[in-house]
């Protein structure tokens, strides 16, 4: 029987080279597999319709992942099978405890902060991927070292920055941080000069021979990269954390194809690239929605200018407003034919999906033509609004993003706004000092009737300015826990 061996420190392993053959053969197939079935979640994912679908293709996708990857590990390892099989299952079971721990105890309202400390993980497992890829190949001659080295240079980079970034994010989204930009002299100055430094570390570290060589430069760059990536992030005004959120996610993925290319491991690469290019993706759609150029955007520099402060706010009264009472909403909501739903950040808060849906289904069952309108950024992470409504099973085909229905209002008989504000503050557009300047909003004061449900006058958005809109003839207040004055509306209905 043919062997094969493979000389490491701990001794010699001998594989049969059939068996080793289709070992190789059944992880490509499994990678391949696993390949395209992330592909095709990412397809059903784009969809609310095919979300669930998309969903499961995903899982199955991972748990073969997992499969080839352990079965090839444990057959390729230098232990005995046994104990690799008990280190990586001690491994799976503490991750998966604290993963269902967290996920079972998160709020919605939390998920923004969650995925942020998530993304921080990667960064941190590229980071340390690429100091034990050195320790086991440090600097030789040749160029396919000098590749190796650049490949850990970049994933040290790269993870380093993202592991930071997403720590300050967390921070800045769970508000143990001010949400207000720190605005150093020359910030964008300071960010060049460590990309620059960060290039050279790793031209310096791919030139280095041996592990006491490279370990200068290697750490150098990772302080560096650290700072910039810390740095990049508490650059960022609070009112735009939403692009941060999904630019973060982006480096996280490219993080993970950097940890794949020093593990040569394909399938990491694909799955991080997937990730990198659909955050990268999505964060340009998130730069449209706040109107931000997606260039100042990745180079972190934008956002400095706005005073937005993350929480608490404005509650500078801008003349008087109308108060209104369920009953009185109820009884405009039944002589309507067109309304439109504007949720917002508040009815995660009040968790009044499941009321409004039922509203809906009320009003729709007396023929009343009922849509919702979504903003890309409403709420506190993308697509927040189409994860309540679907968990609330309002009907898909009700559910229409902001520019679908942004020219409709003037048709629209009552405009139902639900713990929304910054996505409906017409300052965006009429004050060009504002700190949401520029910011496309739906236009809910071109309906006949604005319903706005909110807690009370004196607490502003998110980014802490007062809403104009409060204050028109044709606005009317619905002060209150939004849950409550929606159940009170059907009750009334
Ligand atoms: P916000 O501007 O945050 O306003 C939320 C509104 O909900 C407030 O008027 C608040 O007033 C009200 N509210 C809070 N709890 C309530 C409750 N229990 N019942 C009724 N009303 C309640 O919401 P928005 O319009 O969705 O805008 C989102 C903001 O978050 C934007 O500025 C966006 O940039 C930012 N942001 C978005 C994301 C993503 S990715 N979506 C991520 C980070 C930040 P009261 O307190 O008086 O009730």
């Amino acid at each position: 029987m043919e062997n094969i061996m493979l000389i490491s420190e701990s001794g010699i392993t001998f594989f049969n080279i059939a068996m080793w053959d289709a070992l190789v053969r059944f992880q490509s197939l499994a990678y391949i597999l696993a390949a395209l079935l992330f592909i095709l979640a990412l397809a059903g994912l784009s969809k609310q319709k095919t979300a669930q679908r998309g969903n499961t293709l995903g899982i199955i996708g991972m748990v073969l992942a997992l499969v080839a990857t352990i079965v090839v590990a444990v057959a390729q390892s230098e232990e005995v099978a046994i104990s690799t099989i008990v280190i990586i299952l001690v491994a799976i079971a503490i991750g998966a405890c604290i993963g269902v721990w967290k996920a079972l105890h998160v709020k919605m309202t939390g998920m923004p902060e969650l995925v942020a400390m998530l993304h921080s993980f990667v960064g941190a497992a590229a980071v340390l991927v690429g100091f034990n890829s050195f320790f086991m190949e440090p600097g030789a001659a040749g160029y396919e070292n000098a590749f190796h080295m650049g490949e850990v240079g970049l994933a040290v980079f790269i993870g380093a920055v993202t592991l930071t970034g997403s720590i300050v994010a967390y921070l800045k989204l769970s508000a143990k941080m001010s949400g207000r930009p720190l605005t150093l002299p020359g910030r964008n100055f300071i960010n060049l000069a460590m990309v620059v430094a960060s290039i050279v570390l790793i031209v310096w570290f791919i030139n280095t021979r041996g592990v006491e060589d490279g370990m200068l430069p290697l750490c150098l760059l990772t302080v560096v990269s650290l700072v910039l990536g810390a740095h990049l992030v508490l650059a960022i005004g609070g009112g735009d954390m939403p692009v941060v959120v999904s630019m973060l996610n982006s480096y996280s993925g490219w993080a993970a194809a950097m940890a794949g290319f020093t593990l040569g491991n394909d399938l990491l690469i694909i799955t991080g690239a997937l990730v990198g290019s659909s955050g990268a993706y999505l964060s340009y759609i998130m730069c449209q929605g706040m109107n931000r150029s997606f260039a100042s955007v990745i180079l972190g520099g934008f956002g400095g200018d706005s005073s937005a402060p993350a929480s608490g706010g404005s509650n500078q009264q801008m003349g008087d407003y109308t108060e209104i009472t369920p009953e009185e909403v109820a009884e405009q909501l039944k002589n309507a034919k067109k309304v439109v739903v504007a949720p917002g950040y508040g009815m995660a808060v009040a968790q009044a999906q499941y009321p409004v849906a039922d509203l809906t289904r009320k009003l729709i069952d007396r023929g009343i033509d009922v849509k919702f309108a979504i903003h890309p950024v409403a709420g506190r992470m993308p697509g927040h609004m189409n994860v309540l409504l679907a968990e609330a099973k309002v009907p898909y085909d009700n559910v229409f993003e902001m520019d679908e229905v942004n020219d409709d209002f003037a048709d629209v008989d009552v405009a139902l706004v639900v713990g929304a504000n910054d996505t409906v503050n017409p300052a965006a557009e009429t004050e060009p000092d504002s700190p949401i300047a520029g910011m496309p909003v739906m236009h809910v004061w071109e309906a006949g009737t604005v319903v706005v449900s909110k807690r009370s006058m004196g607490n502003a958005g998110y980014a802490g300015v007062q809403n104009p809109l409060f204050f028109n003839e044709n606005t009317e207040m619905l002060l209150g826990d939004a849950k409550d004055s929606v159940e009170a509306i059907i009750a009334a209905l």
